[in-house]
């Protein structure tokens, strides 16, 4: 048998972990979210949600995965054997799966308005809501372009952990961050950015709704990659010294850190130029943002070109790390299973992707009217995965982790044998054991009774 792959570094750990996190959830996906509910008051109930629900699973997930040291289904034969948990390892395998074939449609449209800002063609006067239309309902372009970014999101899944996911991770979340503070300090200086600032910071809390607080807890758990065992994958390459419960807490920390600093980038720019309202629902990023960067640099066009084409390209970057982590839970899971190499599974993670993907894409053009369940497979596969597998699997993960699993075994994973000491271990007990499974419950419950 071939030597397991491992990451090299404890910061290659936390990059490549982050990396999986950080992603459109951070800069399409959140911006978006806190523009439909009210600002500041959602950010707040979001962090919360973070760190007492997702936290908890993204725990339960590192323990699973080095404590077996196996891919998800692997994970729960080798913990578990011939017993029903499987279940929750296949279920992240399909989550994987369905997720990057939607989420690739969306990095596709990415990856041609990278393109369209380098070759200035989001230019003033254009009617951007009918030319993002023209593109996303044409049969072939977007798949192109979808077909493209799988192939790099391949290219790096199949050079394998270190040599490809913590490599490239390395290199990638040191760039997203540094195009982060730059966008930022332009954004800033924009006139009327004390608008934006205000939206994002001072919380209206009659602005609380049940609704908000559903769509903040599906939010932190998209945002953190947890339910799908996709970081029980990324942990199964951790290292014994790997300390479990620091590198759980700064991928969080990241995480929320970048997706407020996005919010920082794009609400001043929204609420500087007049009349452009922040609830402008996903075409936010796509619609509203290239009228936005024309219309703030209208005395100095080459800056606004030069913003939402970097601005593109940290949408890219941040988009791959998190393909890549959403194609290891499936390669890895063939490799090992099926003892294909794991050039070989990739290649078939891949393909089938790029089927599912251009149906995903097709649903937005010419297969508009192909609905399953009233849902074209775009919205199919984000409902079933967002509403559906992530929650389930991460009620599953952490009632596996406290309820299945030897208490013992839990606590000497979190603190490697004894040698760490973790503060406040008996509250994260208590999180995983207790509160996860019953607050994702109770959220899980109400999204289907709808
Ligand atoms: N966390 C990623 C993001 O915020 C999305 C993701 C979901 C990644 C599931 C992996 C698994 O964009």
């Amino acid at each position: 048998m071939e030597k397991r792959g491992s990451f090299g570094s404890k910061l290659g750990v936390v990059l490549a972990s982050a990396g999986s996190a950080v992603g459109l959830g951070n800069i399409w996906r959140f911006p978006t979210e806190v523009g439909n509910n009210g600002g500041a008051a959602f950010i707040l109930v979001y962090l919360c949600f973070v760190f007492l629900l997702a936290m908890p699973v993204m725990l339960a997930e590192f323990v699973i995965g080095r404590g077996s040291k196996a891919n998800t289904v692997g994970a729960y034969r080798t913990l578990a054997p011939g017993k029903p948990w499987i279940v929750a390892g296949f279920m992240g395998v399909l989550g994987g799966i369905l997720v990057l074939s939607f989420y690739s449609v969306v990095a596709g449209w990415t990856l041609h308005y990278t393109v369209e800002s380098f070759a200035n063609q989001l230019t003033a006067g254009q009617d951007f809501s009918a030319v993002f239309n023209k593109f996303v309902t044409n049969p072939w372009k977007p798949i192109a372009f979808q077909l493209v970014f799988l192939l790099m999101t391949h290219f790096v899944v199949s050079r394998g952990v270190e040599g490809g996911i913590e490599r490239y991770s390395k290199v990638m979340m040191p760039v997203l961050f540094l195009i982060i503070v730059v966008l930022m300090c332009f954004s800033l200086s924009m006139p009327g950015a004390g608008d934006g600032l205000r939206f994002l910071l001072q919380p209206d809390f009659s602005k609380v709704t049940t609704g908000v607080v559903l769509s903040a807890m599906g939010q932190a758990f998209f945002s953190l990659s947890v339910g799908l065992g996709c970081l029980a994958t990324y942990a199964s390459y951790f290292k014994k010294e790997t300390p479990l419960v620091s590198s759980a807490f700064s991928v969080c920390l990241l995480d929320s850190l970048i997706a407020i600093l996005s919010g920082f980038i794009i609400f001043p720019a929204v609420f500087s130029v007049p009349g452009v309202s922040p609830d402008a629902g996903p075409g936010l990023v796509y619609i509203t943002l290239p009228h936005v960067f024309n219309e703030a640099f209208a005395g100095l066009p080459v800056l606004g070109y030069l913003f939402s084409g970097m601005f593109y390209v940290l949408l890219l970057l941040a988009a791959l790390t998190s393909t890549i982590s959403m194609h290891e839970i499936a390669t890895a899971f063939i490799h090992e299973n099926y003892k294909l190499s794991r050039n070989s599974a990739a290649v078939v993670v891949t393909l089938v992707c790029i089927v599912l993907g251009a149906a995903c894409s097709l649903s937005f053009g010419p297969w508009s009217d192909v609905k399953i369940w009233n849902r074209g497979f775009f919205d199919l596969f984000d409902f079933l995965t967002a509403k559906f597998l992530m929650p389930l699997g991460g009620i599953l993960i952490t009632m596996f982790v406290e309820w299945y699993l030897d208490r013992r075994f839990v606590v000497e994973q979190l603190t490697n044998g004894g040698t760490l000491k973790v503060r406040c271990l008996s509250i994260l007990l208590f999180l995983i054991r207790w509160v996860a499974p019953i607050g994702v419950g109770i959220v899980f419950l109400n999204e289907i009774a709808n």
